[in-house]
């Protein structure tokens, strides 16, 4: 599991090894909008703002990958062990 904090609360809130980052937050009363929730439309779009990105999508470009500022919390984790998001 890993943890995600968001910028604007300080809050931080575990992320299970079967639940997504959207279901994690959703838990918490955090809404993230989402539509195909597999990582395909770009609708859960959120930056990220510290922390290491692992990115299960096929919205971004390898390259917009490597920027390690955005991902898609529907389906992409966390290599670190906190991402903060720009919530
Ligand atoms: Fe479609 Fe996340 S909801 S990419």
């Amino acid at each position: 599991s890993f943890a995600v904090r968001i910028a604007s609360s300080g809050q931080t809130y575990t992320v299970a090894k079967d639940q997504s980052v959207v279901q994690a937050l959703l838990a918490h009363g955090i809404e993230i909008l989402t539509s195909c929730e597999q990582g395909v439309c770009g609708t859960c779009v959120t930056r990220v703002l510290e922390g290491e990105c692992e990115h299960r999508d096929l919205y971004f470009t390898d390259e917009e990958k490597a920027k390690n500022d955005q991902f898609t919390p529907c389906c992409s984790r966390a290599k670190s062990a906190v991402l903060v998001l720009d919530l």
